[in-house]
């Protein structure tokens, strides 16, 4: 079957990077066109709760959004709110985050849930530079939640976004910095509804990774994961879930129980121990 052809017109892809009005209109429409037939329905885009897309987003880091979808309200039942996610033991929102990996997203998200009760009133600031100085929320996640929760017209690339421009602006070249990227997510920016933008514009870089080979390899950031970083974070996930539903386990104990080599088994103990995942007590590892 014939592939569809989903970028711009070969004339405007030869002019390199061009960004007139005209070409950002022919982008935008480009964009809001697929939008509109293949835009994706997801739970966290029908709230403007800061909350709910604070946690959608923390769990969207690294994880795919079917993973996510089979999560998000499940926790969002066990943790309504920033107060009940604050108060509740470590224990219990590692159990409900079981299968989304990575989880000292969320301890950071607890962490953030707490500084918003204590220091800010119960009210998730809105401004970039301000949800930066939390735990686990870097730039791009900032400038998401301040777009998505606030309308704020955030200039930022993920992932997705970053394959759009590679794909639309960048067709011929090779080591494509973020930096080259960003004046024209700013540009061709919809301010009237930055959010909806946003969305759009992940969709199709969705579609475009289906279609295509992926365009991002051309980024200068571009990164395969390793099978090392893989590894390890296996076990640390084995482990984390052995002991949060058996506390306290002792090495020979989880070594017997996960079948792991016991060098590979203590180096990722340490680091979870230093973390702050894991606290020892005599011969025992607990959740902290
Ligand atoms: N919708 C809102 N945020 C998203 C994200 N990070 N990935 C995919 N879809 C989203």
């Amino acid at each position: 079957m014939k592939k569809r052809y989903y970028g711009p017109t070969p004339k405007q892809a030869k002019r390199k990077n061009a960004a007139t009005p005209v070409i950002i209109q022919k982008f935008q429409e480009l964009i809001y066109g697929y939008y509109k037939i293949f835009g994706r329905n997801l739970p966290w885009r029908n709230t403007y709760n800061p909350y709910h897309i604070l946690v959608s987003e923390i769990m969207l880091q690294q994880t795919q959004v079917q993973r996510v979808l089979g999560k998000y309200n499940l926790f969002l039942k066990s943790f309504p709110d920033f107060p009940c996610l604050a108060q509740a033991p470590l224990q219990r929102v590692l159990e409900k985050w079981q299968g989304l990996g990575y989880n000292r997203r969320a301890i950071a998200l607890q962490k953030i849930a707490q500084r918003v009760e204590h220091e800010y009133q119960g009210t998730l600031p809105s401004s970039v530079k301000t949800l930066t100085t939390f735990p686990g929320i870097g730039k791009a996640t900032a400038s998401a939640i301040s777009a998505f929760a606030f309308q704020k017209p955030t200039v930022f690339i993920e992932t997705n976004i970053r394959r759009v421009f590679i794909h639309c602006f960048f067709q011929d070249q090779e080591h494509i910095s973020d930096a080259e990227i960003l004046p024209l997510v700013e540009r061709t920016l919809d301010t009237s509804n930055p959010r909806e933008w946003y969305y759009a514009l992940m969709d199709y870089g969705v579609m475009l990774k289906r279609e295509y080979e992926n365009p991002n390899r051309k980024s200068a950031h571009y990164q395969r994961q390793s099978p090392f970083q893989g590894s390890n974070r296996q076990v640390r996930g084995m482990v984390l879930k052995m002991l949060t539903h058996e506390t306290p386990a002792s090495i020979p104990q989880m070594i017997q129980r996960l079948k792991l080599e016991p060098k590979i088994l203590k180096t990722n103990l340490m680091q979870l121990q230093k973390e702050g995942f894991l606290t020892k007590k005599g011969n025992t590892f607990r959740i902290a």
